[in-house]
């Protein structure tokens, strides 16, 4: 079997050549009933039946690796796949740059590299469980199809790491996939690691916010990973990638329809004050500013996920080789960065001030700028669709020192807009910049679910076109 060629005739189907490896074979599928099991616990809740037109990977090459179809969810086959080998593929950055890329791992890096994969691991399983009730209020099948895809393939990047803990970290990697299936989200005596993946997404505008803002994190610690000098780690966020696209395109598109919808109902109603917020919300939809607010909500949260600003296990794990910058390989420097510093926002003597820091301490630093401006991007289409519709307002991302658990700003208060105030102003202030109960209640009053083919609720516009080029009245979900 070459490389590539997907494995479709095992329990688990995949492209590492597992029924030549007995060894691991046993591992996984001693591991995949307590998967299945938690899949049904923990998985999409009320729809374990349901008919549901998904994509599943059936090969790992750019054209063509997907295949549409309907399955039951439990019964997805998820698989464990990598990306193409490179032919000689170089360590590409740090202390070992120019090495061969190394097959097995290092023996010095080890508690390194578990601990990262680790870390990405229990973020893919968290997201379903955040999710598991949306199902029940989705706004259309389309919409429903759109969540269920997401996590599916949300297990199947479990799968990935897992597949990774178990081939290579032995007797210890086994009990860290066992404990993946254990901590569940937001529960108090076993929790799931970041906290990001701790909160409730507790309506459909939560969870296209999560899949912009939150998948998107995950999209840059993958990209980050994938030019891991560990080889098969490299090959298997590679391919992750390529699911994780439809999860930021889930997220973008659906903010963005329900930004739409908002737009289409006041010019309808005449109405041209986006801060009219009862007039709006009487027509049904979701006022604008509101959108904002949770957009803080949610990009605060993701910042959070990079870590603290300047980090020596950031340097730690760059100077080793496991884990690189965004884009590292189309990076012109000398991917060493011993004397290269980086800006970084400081808190200096009760100010926000830039400091120049040194570039490999600042990694998580600019990997979460990297992820600012990849969002940024995302907003300016978002606002788009609201000058389109004549309608002036403009989404903006905060301050990164608003609203903050972790790093520089953790300790302090400050507005949007990055200025700082005490406490005691920031919590009279708080409900004009985050959710409040009064929103949340609001927002839910609209969750009501629409399960007509071809019908959307009343808050969110169709989408533009249908998923594998479906008609408008399509069946995606199969509902008994
Ligand atoms: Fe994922
Ligand atoms: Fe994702």
């Amino acid at each position: 079997m070459t490389s590539n060629a997907v494995d479709y005739d095992t329990l688990i189907p995949n492209n590492v050549g597992l029924s030549e490896d007995r060894r691991l074979l046993k591992a996984l599928e001693r591991w995949h009933p307590g998967y299945i099991d938690w899949w049904k616990d923990m998985g999409p809740n009320g729809f374990q039946e349901s008919n549901v037109y998904l994509r599943t990977a059936v090969g790992v090459e750019k054209d063509g690796w997907a295949q549409f179809g309907y399955v039951k969810m439990p019964e997805y086959r998820w698989g464990v796949l990598l990306a193409p080998q490179v032919q000689d593929r170089k360590i590409g950055f740090g202390n070992h740059q120019g090495e061969p890329a190394w097959q097995e791992v290092p023996g010095e890096y080890r508690a390194m590299l578990r601990r990262l994969i680790v870390i990405q691991g229990d973020t893919e399983p968290a997201s379903v469980e955040q999710q598991r009730y949306l199902g029940k209020t989705a706004p259309s099948l389309y919409d429903m199809r759109n969540l269920f895809q997401v996590n599916v393939e949300e297990g199947r990047h479990l799968w990935a790491m897992v597949y990774l803990l178990q081939k290579y970290f032995a007797a210890d990697g086994r009990e860290e996939a066992n404990m993946l299936l254990e901590r569940r989200s937001g529960d108090i005596d076993k929790p799931r690691m970041l906290g990001a993946f701790n909160e409730e997404t507790p309506d459909w505008l939560s969870f296209f916010m999560f899949t912009f803002f939150t998948d998107r994190d995950g999209k840059m610690q993958l990209e980050s990973l994938a030019q891991s000098g560990f080889d098969p780690l490299s090959r298997t966020t590679r391919f992750m990638l390529m699911e994780e696209a439809h999860h930021m395109f889930v997220g973008e598109s659906g903010v963005g329809r329900v930004i739409e919808k908002t737009c289409e109902a006041m010019n309808q109603a005449g109405i041209e004050d986006p801060y009219e917020i009862e007039a709006v919300r009487a027509l049904g939809v979701v006022d604008l500013p509101t959108v904002q607010k949770k957009a803080n909500l949610h990009y605060s949260l993701s910042l959070d996920l990079f870590g603290s600003e300047v980090s020596t296990n950031a340097a730690n794990a760059y100077n080793a080789g496991i884990k690189g910058r965004y884009q590292e390989d189309k990076i012109e420097d000398d991917h060493r960065l011993l004397s290269d510093t980086y800006p970084v926002l400081k808190l200096v003597n009760g100010e926000i001030k830039g400091v120049e820091e040194n570039a490999l301490t600042a990694l998580n630093m600019r990997l979460r700028d990297d992820y600012s401006k990849d969002a940024g991007k995302g907003v300016g289409r978002w606002n788009k669709i609201i000058k389109k519709n004549g309608i002036e307002f403009e989404i903006t991302l905060p301050h990164c020192a608003f609203h903050r658990m972790i790093g520089e700003f953790a300790n302090i208060s400050a507005s949007p807009e990055g200025t700082l105030m005490s406490n005691e102003t920031f919590s009279q202030q708080k409900d004009n910049w985050l959710p409040s109960q009064q929103d949340g209640e609001f927002i839910q009053s609209l969750m009501r679910p629409v399960v007509e083919p071809g019908q959307y609720a009343n808050w969110i516009a169709a989408p533009k076109v249908g998923v594998d080029r479906k008609p408008g009245d399509f069946e995606y979900v199969q509902l008994n």
